[in-house]
């Protein structure tokens, strides 16, 4: 006999003592689906029309209230499969007119669509730890369910346009001074809010309809300078996006227009951006982050080891970054180094790099202490036994680190998760010298370890899957994003980084200057030039790995020779205060013609002959590098996905969001035409351009890597 499987609806009702509490159910975040969209609209009539009912509470079930439209929906519009919204205008409008008190009951985080549909109620509440926000413009859209029409009629134009460009939350306290929320619930949540709605039926309508406020928005006069500043705001902080531009403009039109007028006008600007590349690029990044934990082999039975303790040993740039990313986190670091001169000075730099987040209102002076007192500095490996992960970060050299692994071999329990920082070691080998291969991997931070949110999570030959299922748990408890990678000579993204570094070095030398080539990297929209990064990182590192690698010493091949000139001079970079620029006290890069002297020196000494060059050249030459190995990495199996190289050079190499990474980027440039350019300058230069057989497969084939990764997750494991 079949029993009916009950169904939990989307969207429910319960009336308490002539409250009706209305829950919307849609894991994992309620996000705005049909379903739900639907069963609100049911829920609003029904609530409407019972005379019993004298008030209603919006409240969401498990984790979050709604953390938005569903943003599959919204990919399914950006690639023109479907042309809009569940309609929302009409339920918002017929919770506004409700003629009884409509409360909604905030908690987690209330994100775009989910914040509109609070500004369509008459009342808001939140308990302490809730966030609201309008973060669309992370996703190449504009808030698409009358948020820009609602919000600067809650909190202000200047307020709304700070909001909205920046999609960064709020906190239920500084909502409540903004005016976005009337009250905070401390307790349960929808109790508290039951309570509350009931006291706002005892006092009587007319209930508050935000549409009809005017009271904060701004004056006509005032408007102009408000509108200027967000604007040039939009500029500064989201360089090149086109969205946190735009939706000042729907902003604006709340000022100007009519309440239903300004709603079309938002309509017009949202179809413009989710039709346009960077909607595509951004919501490709949003699914291709959350999908890195989706690693074949393990899943959501896949045994997590909990990691509360963490050895960390050297105190250094990476140390002293990685102990804080794990203080920050709640976990409680020893921190030890060879001498006590070494431990002082990376106990400095930590107590340092905080001063600097209190004064810049990070953090408050207690929440630093509380961090630092969960760092325990010391020599010696004491109490290693007792923590559940040691992070190895001690100098790039394979003899001392495998020295360091069998020390830690005897010091921590056999269960620890054992990871190396090393950036260019073979994991295997110092796996080898831990004796426990299967709880051994790289874990990959990049510095400043204590920002960056890349952590590559280098799996060796016997690396087992709970020790990469307990490393994905720890970056994300770490707020990182870690991306699982195969154990070859700079893993993924350093691996892709050497050509892309070098051909900009060729380009130097064959005529461009690093300011030039900076430049067009940086307009193609790079958080930071290649010679700016290298100067930063240090020249002397890739001179030191140039010297070890076999490529240069083959016939043919081309060797930087101004990197190796500049490395002679000592010009490490910033360190030395010079490098590819020179550096004052603000350590901004400036040009220095005596770089562009040795520039000369070196190649017209070597017969090179110079030209100039345009911009796009530049960019081919580059990023077509980059992509032609990012290519080679994915086919040779060391990326699982085209898309996880897309969040490693997104995250951890500055590669712009928006235009969704380098992988993405081909796609969008069409795989065939990166091919053909690629040929070309293998013809021109030689085996260097050699084109991945992959891409010159989906080249031939018309295919392209997304639609590569589409087969590949078919296969893969269930998510972790
Ligand atoms: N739509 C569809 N799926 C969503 C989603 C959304 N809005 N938000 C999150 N998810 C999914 C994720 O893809 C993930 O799925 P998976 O488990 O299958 O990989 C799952 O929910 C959990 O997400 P996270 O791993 O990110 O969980 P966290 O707890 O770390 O973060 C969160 C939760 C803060 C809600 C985060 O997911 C987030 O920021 N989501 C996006 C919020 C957002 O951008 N909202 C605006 C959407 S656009 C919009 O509303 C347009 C409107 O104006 C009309
Ligand atoms: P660093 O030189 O700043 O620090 C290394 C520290 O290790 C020093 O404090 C040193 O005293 C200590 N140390 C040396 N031998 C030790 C021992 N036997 N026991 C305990 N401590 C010892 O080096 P950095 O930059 O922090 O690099 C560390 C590791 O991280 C290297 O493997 C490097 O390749 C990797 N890495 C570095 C990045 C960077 O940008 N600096 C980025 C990513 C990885």
């Amino acid at each position: 006999m079949m029993f009916p499987v009950p169904q939990t609806p989307a969207v429910s009702v319960a009336v308490h003592d002539q409250v009706a509490l209305i829950t919307i159910d849609n894991p994992p975040v309620n996000a705005l689906g049909p379903e739900v969209v639907n069963g609100l609209s049911k829920a609003i009539d029904e609530v409407g029309r019972d005379p019993s009912v004298r008030a209603a509470v919006i409240v969401g079930a498990g984790r979050t209230f709604i953390a938005g439209a569903d943003i599959k929906g919204l990919e399914q519009m950006a690639w023109g499969s479907s042309t809009g919204l569940p309609e929302m205008h009409d339920i918002l409008q017929r919770m506004e007119d409700l003629p009884k008190p409509l409360v909604i009951a905030m908690h987690g985080t209330a994100l775009g669509g989910g914040l509109e549909v609070a500004m369509a109620g008459h009342y808001r509440v939140a308990v302490l730890d809730a966030q609201m926000g309008q973060p669309e413009v992370n996703l190449g859209i504009i808030p698409g369910a009358e948020g820009t029409q609602r919000l600067p009629r809650l909190v202000g134009m200047e307020k709304a346009i700070e909001m909205c460009v920046s999609g960064k939350p709020v906190k239920a306290s500084d909502a409540l001074a903004a005016g976005l929320i009337d009250r905070i619930i401390e307790g349960d949540l929808a109790t508290g809010a039951l309570a509350f709605a009931r006291e706002m039926a005892g006092r009587g309508g007319p209930y508050p309809k935000t549409r009809d406020r005017s009271d904060r928005l701004p004056s006509r006069d005032g408007l102009p300078a408000i509108l200027a500043a967000g604007r040039a705001l939009a500029t500064k902080t989201r360089r090149h996006m086109e969205a946190p531009l735009a939706v000042v403009d729907a902003l604006e039109a709340a000022a100007t227009l009519p309440f239903d007028d300004g709603c079309l006008k938002e309509r017009d600007v949202f179809m413009r951006c989710v039709n346009g590349d960077q909607a595509k690029a951004l919501i490709h990044a949003f699914f291709a982050e959350r999908g890195t934990a989706r690693v074949p082999g393990i899943t959501k039975d896949t045994p997590v080891a909990k990691v509360a303790s963490v050895g960390i040993v050297g105190a250094g740039t990476m140390g002293g970054g990685i102990a804080m990313a794990c203080a920050n986190a709640g976990m409680t670091v020893r921190l030890t180094d060879a001498t006590t001169k070494a431990l002082d000075a990376g106990m400095a730099t930590i107590k340092k790099n905080y001063d600097v987040s209190v004064a810049r209102g990070r953090f408050t002076p207690a929440m630093v202490e509380e961090r630092l007192g969960r760092i325990r500095p010391q020599v010696g490996y004491e109490g290693f036994g007792d923590v559940d992960l040691v992070v190895e970060a001690v100098f790039e050299n394979l003899a001392l680190k495998k020295q360091v692994a069998s020390a830690l071999n005897d010091a921590a329990r056999l269960d620890c998760l054992l990871a190396t920082n090393t950036s260019t070691l073979n994991i295997d080998e110092i796996a080898a010298a831990a004796k426990r291969p299967a709880t051994m991997l790289g874990l990959h931070f990049f510095s400043p370890a204590n920002v960056m949110r890349l952590v590559e999570i280098v799996r060796g030959a016997a690396t087992s899957s709970e020790s990469v299922a307990t490393a994905l748990a720890v970056a994300k408890k770490l707020g990182k994003v870690g991306v699982v990678v195969g154990n070859c000579p700079g893993f993924v993204g350093n691996r892709m980084m050497f050509p892309y570094m070098y051909e900009a070095q060729f380009l130097v030398e064959d005529g461009a200057t690093p300011e030039q080539v900076d430049r067009a990297l940086t307009d193609f929209g790079m958080a930071m030039g290649i010679f700016a990064v290298d100067d930063m990182a240090g020249v002397d590192i890739a001179w030191r790995v140039r010297q070890e690698l076999k490529q240069f010493s083959e016939p043919g091949a081309r060797k930087p020779l101004v990197a190796d000139a500049l490395c002679e001079l000592g010009r490490f970079g910033q360190k030395t205060g010079k490098g590819w620029y020179k550096y004052g006290d603000d350590r901004k890069p400036m040009p220095d013609p005596e770089v562009q002297a040795l520039i000369e020196r070196v190649t017209s000494s070597a017969g090179i002959t110079r030209r100039t060059f345009q911009a796009n050249e530049i960019i081919e030459r580059t990023i077509y590098a980059l992509i032609n190995e990012g290519a080679r990495v994915l086919d040779e199996g060391f990326a699982l996905r085209a898309a996880d190289i897309d969040v490693i050079y997104i995250t951890g190499y500055g590669f712009p969001a928006w235009r969704g990474g380098p992988m993405f980027y081909a796609d969008r440039v069409g795989l065939k035409t990166v091919y053909e350019r690629v040929s070309a300058f293998h013809r021109e230069f030689g085996d260097r351009w050699t084109p991945a057989p992959l891409l010159e497969r989906l080249a031939r084939e018309g295919k392209t890597f997304q639609a590569m990764d589409r087969g590949a997750s078919e296969l893969a494991a269930p998510r972790a």
